[in-house]
């Protein structure tokens, strides 16, 4: 581990090489630059030594760009002119922590930075602490559950963020997954985009032309140069959804580029090196599909240098109130109208299995409201949900009595449902009179 690093911007070569050394030598890292416009090449930065004269910038007032680019940093100011008060002011007005004078002894300006270094520490503990504090209550950034399945996979992405290493994530159809690929973006505060392809849903002849881009005339129908999403997302992520529904010729491709991150469109031979981090993510099992030959098992491999795997919800049974909760907050925003949701409901939608996982949870609780006048109770959800309660008769009343009027009104809000609500109808279909119909929809107080 380095103390922290450094980001020298200068235009002198030779000061550029003494202080990068000698700060090296002092167990930062760092890195130099001659111009004001590469700074966005570098992420997230320390502290940077600013030159205020630079060819393509004046330090001091490029000084809000920086904070911007690198939240953390302090920025000390250096310059070969001697220290008029006004710039050392407007310097450390417009947020820069020190400002140096050349020449300046190497002493004095690891003072400065150890004490600059100090601060920043101090910054990203604090919000390393807030961020932690914020997105604990209900589960991890925007991911929600406590589950210790579900802690283990935010431990398992807290690991893995801090590095540009090759995830695939594995999870049954509505887990999550690119979710969890949008938090392992988030996190690693890489400064690209995070661009998603659905490897399952590009015809296999264009998935190529998209990920690796093409030169006009490449072929017939490319009037015009495209960028590949793999170029698009420098610096940043890329998901590859349902790799393993990839052409098998693609995959090839993609192992090379794994390689060495080179890429070259279609009807070029010029190769450029991309920073991007891969993130593949699998509802099918991938090692089954090596054995029967549809995957690649070298880029199997490639791949699986850290696997993700989010458990179904059937699993984990436990963050299904946290998630229902969640899901009815954001629909109270959306509606802005307020749900509430009855406890023998809520026992319902813990008793299903979810084949669609959460996906799956979030059609059926906005279905439900959609269905209800504010409150979501046992009747309004849907019927395959109810058929998994087999507890059902016995949750409620003690008495045979309760549990036939129960039963009984279950009957008849079925058939009101068949029925669209309308009586006559319902009526007909439980072979009753409409008024003995009223009579019990008014006894049961069915809406
Ligand atoms: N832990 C979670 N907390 C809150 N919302 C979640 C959670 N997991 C998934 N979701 C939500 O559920 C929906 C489905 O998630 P997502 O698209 O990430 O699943 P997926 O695994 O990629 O599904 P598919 O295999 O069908 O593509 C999204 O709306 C997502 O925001
Ligand atoms: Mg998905």
């Amino acid at each position: 581990m380095s103390d922290g690093s450094v980001l020298i911007v200068d235009d002198e070569k030779n000061i550029r090489g003494i202080l990068k050394t000698f700060l090296e030598e002092n167990g930062y890292d760092v890195c130099a630059t001659d111009k004001f416009k590469n700074i966005s090449k570098f992420q997230d930065m320390d502290i940077v030594l600013l030159d205020v004269r630079l060819p393509d910038a004046n330090g001091i007032d490029s000084i809000h760009v920086i904070k911007e680019l690198f939240p953390y940093s302090e920025i000390i100011i250096i310059t070969a002119y001697e220290k008029d008060a006004q710039s050392a002011v407007k310097a450390m007005k417009n947020g820069a922590f020190d400002y140096l004078v050349k020449p300046f002894k190497l002493d004095e300006l690891l003072f400065v930075i150890n004490n600059a270094m100090e601060k920043v520490a101090l910054k990203r503990e604090n919000e390393e602490l807030r961020s932690a504090v914020n997105n604990m209550k209900n589960g991890f950034y925007d991911m929600v559950g406590l589950s210790s399945e579900m802690r283990s996979v935010y431990d398992q992405i807290k690991r893995v963020s801090t590095s540009n290493i090759t995830v695939l994530i594995e999870g049954e159809s509505g887990t999550g997954k690119e979710l969890c690929a949008k938090t392992i973006h988030e996190i690693s505060k890489r400064k690209g985009k995070f661009i998603a392809i659905n490897c399952a849903a590009i015809p296999d002849n264009l998935l190529e032309s998209e990920l690796f881009g093409y030169e006009k005339g490449a072929f017939s129908g490319a009037t015009s140069t495209k960028k590949g999403l793999l170029e698009e997302a420098d610096f940043g992520s890329v998901f590859l959804d349902e790799i393993g529904d990839m052409p098998i010729e693609l995959q090839a491709k993609m192992l090379r580029f794994l390689e060495g991150f080179e890429l070259r469109r279609l009807g070029v031979n010029k190769i450029k090196k991309v920073d991007v981090r891969i993130i593949a993510a699998t509802n099918k099992n991938l090692a089954d599909a090596v054995k029967s030959g549809a995957f690649r098992e070298d880029l199997f491999y490639r791949l699986s240098g850290f696997i993700i795997k989010i458990p179904p919800l059937r699993k984990r049974k436990e963050d299904i109130p946290l998630l229902v909760k969640h899901i009815l907050s954001s629909i109270e925003k959306r509606d802005k109208k307020k749900y509430s949701l009855t406890s023998q409901a809520l026992k319902a939608l813990i008793l299903y299995d979810y084949p669609g996982n959460i996906r799956e949870l979030y059609n059926i609780i906005n279905q439900s409201a959609i269905m209800s006048d504010g409150t979501i109770s046992y009747e309004i959800l849907p019927k395959y949900v109810l058929s998994s309660d087999n507890g059902y008769m016995d949750t409620v009343g003690g008495s045979l009595d309760d549990k036939v009027e129960n039963y009984e009104k279950q009957i008849i809000i079925d058939a009101l449902k068949k029925a669209d609500g309308v009586k006559m109808k319902a009526a007909k279909i439980l072979g009753v009179s409409f008024r003995s119909l009223r009579y019990k929809i008014k006894k049961y107080n069915i809406k």
